[in-house]
């Protein structure tokens, strides 16, 4: 099966054709990012219009790089939700009008189904199969829009559940705004994953909290942290030099200790032995080298995809796409964005006691 995945629901626009084993045969990812820097964030109406430019180009060129026409694919997938609702419109419209030109079957796919997916995916025939994870497994889903811990018993819906999210900012969304605090321009958690290595997160430590109370919650929360850099920031101005590696040390030692102790405590809660990293904070060093050494230390195994895989793409929404038509289901033309998700969620946002 050769299905087509569109995926628009961020600043991403992007497009790819994958195989219902996983095989990736094109991925096409256009970035929004340099459009958006200058406001330190992504801008919705800027997002959704640029979708509606990039989108037609974007698909055509994943379907030329994986030397397929329209015709010969078996599906088309497309992210319907979660997300900004400009940004999925645009990419929904997209796979219907292809899907209804080609008398193809359409399926809508939960972005963060994708991602929870991503560790599958097989790019030039790697990793081999007995080296992608079983059933179950604990995920961490680490983005610039969701942050959540999650048992993934199959595929489906119905298999997967949220054991505890953040309750407010998401964790990429914490390294942005710090990042934007201290200068450093936007997307913010790959220059302070690079100043973190340099520095020394004991300097700092007075600077950053420790972040949630409840030893024992699944649940994150990431502006406590962030407003203490800002008050750090605010007091003392903005550091430089060493005192900024410092400081980025702390913080970013801050929410990856966090990450690692829930991820692995969720992992033992649950009695699964296996752990799998998703999303874009998943690229960060800190928290690649201080996961693995937690889960070595406990008896976990640990798969951590490729960065191509852990950031927004097209061949996640297509494999699990893929996963949804091999199971005989589809979608109507009907088909609307959605901006919540659909997999239940346990953690409030903001309230209740921590
Ligand atoms: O998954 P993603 O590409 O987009 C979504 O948000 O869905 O994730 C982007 C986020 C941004 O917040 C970015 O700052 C963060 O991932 N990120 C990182 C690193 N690389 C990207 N955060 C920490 N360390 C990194 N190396
Ligand atoms: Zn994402």
């Amino acid at each position: 099966m050769r299905v087509l995945g569109i995926e628009t629901s961020c600043d991403e626009t992007a497009a790819a054709v994958v195989t219902e084993a996983g095989d990736v045969l094109s991925d096409v990812v256009r970035s929004q990012v340099a459009l958006h820097a200058p406001y330190g964030g992504v801008v919705p109406e800027v997002a959704a219009r640029d979708h509606a430019r990039a989108v037609v180009p974007v698909v055509r060129e994943a379907l030329a790089r994986a030397g397929v026409a329209a015709a010969d694919l078996d599906g088309v997938a497309v992210t319907s939700r979660p997300g900004l609702a400009g940004a999925l419109l645009v990419g929904l419209q997209a796979a219907k009008g292809l899907a209804w030109a080609a008398g193809k079957p359409l399926v809508g796919v939960d972005h963060l189904v994708g991602h929870l997916l991503a560790v599958f995916l097989r790019r030039d025939g790697a990793p081999a199969p007995e080296e992608r994870p079983e059933f179950p497994y604990v995920a961490l889903l680490a983005s610039g829009g969701h942050t959540a811990i999650y048992r993934v018993d199959g595929p489906a819906l119905g298999a997967i559940r949220e054991l505890g999210a953040t309750r407010d900012d998401a964790a990429g969304e914490a390294f942005d705004k710090v990042a934007k605090l201290l200068g450093l321009g936007y997307p913010g958690g790959p220059v302070v994953d690079r100043l973190a290595a340099e520095g020394d997160a004991a300097a700092a430590a007075e600077a950053v909290p420790a972040v949630m109370a409840r030893k024992e919650s699944l649940e994150f929360s990431f502006s406590g942290i962030k407003s203490a850099v800002a008050r750090h920031v605010a007091r003392r101005g903005r550091p430089e030099g060493q005192a900024l590696n410092d400081l980025c040390a702390a913080f970013q030692g801050a929410v990856v200790g966090a990450l690692v102790q829930k991820t692995v405590r969720a992992a033992r809660a649950e009695g699964v032995e296996r752990v799998v990293l998703a999303g874009g904070v998943a690229a960060n060093r800190g928290l690649r080298a201080s996961m693995a050494a937690a889960c070595a230390r406990r008896g976990l195994a640990l798969f951590v995809p490729p960065f191509a895989s852990c950031t927004d793409n097209g061949a996640m929404i297509a494999y699990a796409g893929a996963l949804r038509l091999a199971a005989g289901e589809r979608d109507t033309l009907d088909l609307a964005p959605e901006t919540k998700t659909a997999l239940p969620r346990v953690t409030r946002k903001g309230g209740g006691a921590r």
